[in-house]
């Protein structure tokens, strides 16, 4: 037997819990855990431009060729400009793109090639972070610490302290930084702190990678990417790990990419040449068809508008959600300030509840979220919200 010394491990801690609740058969459940934006109705529908886009493909495409182990050409180029916005001559030319298998392909794959040129070096993380990002930069064999950066009880950044531990950490150590929508807190720092925190990179040496999985759904496509671009007047290395799951509504597509921004166009040659010698030992090339709509919908002004105007929707929505569920805590607890949970970003937001509140939210209730505390805003809805402020209210510390 080869298997014979492995025991069963549990589940992942947010998918886990989206098992558990397909399996409640309680009419009243409210899901607020995986990550995915929905609609009112409590769906997660094809955005039209995507809707558009595929049709337009199904209609064009000629065969199902293996694409370039890089990726499809135009969607680099796409995305790339997508996230540093218009590009001089130089800067594009340092600047290398793998389409990558989602944004936990290009996670992974950035790890595996800092791994290979940093071996001794650890990764830094947020405290808290999402949890697959430990997973993810282990996985490539990197050691982990984390920098502080939220206090859960203030509903703060912990800013000083997180400069702090940036300037102790060892230096060239890689640190994730997610750009905007910070996961799991919905708290991201302004430009002021973002300049700050730039600056402690670059006077470690550190190599910023940062984790851009949510451009658009918080203040907007261009301020989503501001820590990215503030990066890239500035620093001469960088990595950026783009998803293209939530923006364009394609979860299960898988379309990602990893950006690697090098000190010149010669490094750049080898950071691709490299990044494809490992996306090859893993799985060889890219899934297309994500892509193939990501770039369609790019490329074409007419899909390109009714893309950003289904987005600017989704991500007011998400806004509408958090100032209302705000008021109604605060209608509900009136000795408590909860004007901070309307100042978010993005899916997530942290309530600062512990694990024994959430877990009687679920097996009283019937309500799921992270056991961190955290809720995909986007689950909440007309129909669920007061039921939720009603449940959580009396338990919010
Ligand atoms: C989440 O944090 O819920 C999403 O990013 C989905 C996932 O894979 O965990």
């Amino acid at each position: 037997m080869s298997f014979e010394n492995l025991t069963a491990v549990s589940s992942d801690s947010i998918l886990g819990l989206a098992q558990a609740f397909r399996r409640d058969p309680a009419p009243e459940k409210i899901d607020l855990t995986v990550g995915i934006y929905r609609d009112d109705d409590g769906q997660t529908p094809v955005m039209h431009a995507v809707a558009e886009a595929e049709r337009a493909l199904l209609a064009a495409q000629t065969t199902k060729s293996y694409l370039p182990p890089i990726g499809l050409p135009g969607y680099r180029t796409r995305i790339r400009q997508l996230v540093l916005g218009e590009l001089d001559a130089g800067l594009a030319d340092r600047t290398g793109v793998l389409q990558t298998t989602g944004g936990c392909g290009a996670l992974r794959i950035g790890a595996e090639l800092f791994a290979v040129a940093q071996p001794d070096k650890p990764v830094y993380l947020s405290d808290p972070t999402w949890g697959n990002h430990h997973g993810l930069m282990s996985g490539a064999g990197l050691g982990i610490s984390t920098y502080p950066y939220f206090d859960l009880d203030g509903h703060t950044l912990t800013m000083d302290a997180m400069l702090d531990c940036l300037q102790r950490a060892p230096e060239q150590s890689l640190v994730v930084l997610q750009a905007s929508c910070h996961n799991p807190t919905g708290a991201d720092p302004d430009a002021e702190a973002w300049a700050a925190i730039l600056d402690r990179i670059e006077q470690r040496a550190h190599l910023p990678f940062f984790d851009l999985a949510y451009q658009g759904l918080g203040a907007g496509l261009q301020q989503d990417a501001l820590p990215v671009r503030m990066a890239a007047k500035r620093l001469g290395e960088f990595l950026v790990a783009v998803s293209c799951s939530k923006n364009f509504g394609l979860y299960r597509e898988r379309a990602g990419a990893l950006l690697m921004v090098a000190a010149d166009a010669g490094q750049r040659r080898v950071l691709e040449s490299r990044v494809k010698q490992i996306a090859r030992g893993m799985y060889s090339m890219p899934p297309a068809h994500g892509a193939l709509i990501v770039d369609r919908v790019l490329a074409d002004t007419g899909l390109r508008n009714t893309w950003r105007r289904e987005l600017a929707v989704m991500s007011q929505r998400l806004a509408v959600l958090r100032t209302g569920l705000a008021r109604a805590l605060a209608e509900r607890r009136p000795d408590l300030d909860c004007s901070w949970i309307a100042t978010g970003n993005g899916l997530f937001l942290q309530l600062g509840i512990d694990t024994g509140v959430v877990d009687r939210l679920r097996d009283k209730n019937h309500i799921y979220m992270v056991r961190d505390g955290r809720i995909n805003v986007a689950g909440l809805n007309g129909h669920n919200l007061a039921v939720f402020a009603d449940a959580l209210a009396p338990r919010l510390p």
